[in-house]
């Protein structure tokens, strides 16, 4: 398998890259910062052959397209994209929020990854059972946003993996025709940077539970949204 994976240098995106190299897959694994993922170096230290370093800032077009230009320049085709870049600041509500934060949410969480797409969209149709994995949230389910619980959320960051969600169906529909499968995938609450120390799962249980929801995805099941246990989630 060759796979693409963004903000491939610490957390949820990471953990993709350690466990993918286990499966033997070839894995692009792009950040903004190459020279300072010291742990994505190292295990590129330890897998040579398995690990393609590339420089990508999801929000820049000119590292959009220099990535696809080196992406391509190693491989014909995709088998997976998993566009698992995102940010989340603390946001605090009506009278906090000024226009500059909210597009930088939205250019990362929800521009970016139809950016992506649209990029490396040539090269995924090259690709063996080809898939798209947006990595949502359970905060970006309109269903759950209702409940009261939710309330409390970073709510730009909730709105923008809805937008997300909305773009994996779209991106669906378009692709279908290529048998490319995309669909939203919820990590659950991880222990990385984002998540903090508290939350229920470790990246490790995340991405292995993706991992099988990504192995057993089939076209029928294109423009679904799923949480890390294979579980439907309600839009
Ligand atoms: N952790 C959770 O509980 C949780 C829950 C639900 C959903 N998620 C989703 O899971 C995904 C991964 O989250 P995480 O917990 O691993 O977060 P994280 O530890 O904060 O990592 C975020 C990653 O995104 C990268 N990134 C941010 N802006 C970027 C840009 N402009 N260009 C390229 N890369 C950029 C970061 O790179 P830098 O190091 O360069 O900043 C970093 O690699 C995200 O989509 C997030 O929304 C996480």
């Amino acid at each position: 398998m060759k796979a693409l994976i963004t903000g491939a240098n610490r957390g949820i995106g990471l953990e993709f890259v350690r466990q993918l190299i286990m499966r033997d897959a070839h894995v692009f694994a792009a950040c903004r910062n190459p020279s300072k993922a010291g742990q994505l170096l190292k295990l590129q230290e330890d897998s040579p052959q398995q690990i393609s370093i590339i420089k990508l800032d999801v929000t820049d077009d000119k590292s959009l397209s220099d990535s696809h230009n080196l992406v391509s320049s190693k491989t014909n085709g995709l088998d997976l994209l998993v566009n698992n870049a995102a940010v989340s600041p603390v946001d605090k509500g009506l009278g906090t929020f000024d226009s500059s934060t909210i597009k930088s949410i939205l250019a990362v969480n929800m521009v970016a990854p139809i950016l992506v797409i649209q990029q490396f969209a040539q090269l995924l149709k090259k690709g063996e059972h080809p898939r798209i994995v947006n990595i949502s949230s359970g905060l970006g389910s309109l269903n759950r946003a209702s409940e009261s619980s939710t309330k409390k959320y970073a709510s730009i960051y909730s709105s923008s993996k809805a937008a997300l969600n909305m773009s994996t169906i779209q991106m669906a529909h378009e692709l279908a025709d290529h048998k490319i499968i995309v669909v939203s995938i919820t990590p659950g609450w991880v222990k990385t940077d984002m998540g903090g120390p508290n939350a229920d799962i470790d990246t490790n249980e995340s991405v292995s539970g993706m991992l099988q929801v990504i192995d057993y995805i089939q076209l029928e099941d294109t423009g679904r949204f799923y949480d890390y246990t294979g579980k439907t989630i309600p839009w």
